[in-house]
């Protein structure tokens, strides 16, 4: 193989990989675009619903007159829990707590934005 050939092969493989790498790039944004606007839905749904009682920050007592008083959503108690369990308790409502159940308002993909903005708390 001439020095040639090796230098146009080169430059062949290199051109690929930077195309490649571009287009990796432009998905890594648009993934981080998505979450970005989700984490702000979730916010948008958590300011409507759940601060009134978890308070602005998530850190619970906002609301004290029920019993038990809300939850911190900040604490390892809490953030300890699988994204399955949370889900779950956001839209089944713990039974026999003033946490009700939030299946009638939020869909799927806002119980989802929600949680990711619960998550996002703890950070
Ligand atoms: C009426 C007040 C009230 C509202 C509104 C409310 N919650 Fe709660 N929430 C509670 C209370 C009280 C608890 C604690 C229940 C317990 O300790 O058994 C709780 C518990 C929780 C927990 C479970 C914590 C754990 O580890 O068991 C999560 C998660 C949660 N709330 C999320 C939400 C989300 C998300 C919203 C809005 C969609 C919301 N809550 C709205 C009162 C409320």
């Amino acid at each position: 193989m001439s020095a040639r050939t090796l230098l146009a092969a080169l430059l062949l493989v290199l051109s690929c990989w930077s195309v490649a790498s571009v287009g990796f790039g432009q998905e890594r944004d648009e993934k981080a675009l998505r979450e970005y606007y989700d984490l702000q839905e979730g916010r948008r749904l958590y300011e409507q619903y759940c601060r009134f009682c978890h308070g602005e920050q998530g850190k619970g007592k906002a609301y004290d007159q029920v019993t038990p008083p809300p939850a911190d959503l900040t604490t390892s108690a809490v953030q300890g829990k699988s994204d399955a369990e949370l889900a779950n308790i956001i839209h089944e409502g713990e039974p026999g707590s003033p946490m009700g159940a939030w299946k009638w308002a939020l869909s799927e993909s806002d119980k989802q934005n929600v949680l990711l903005y619960i998550r996002s708390l703890a950070r």
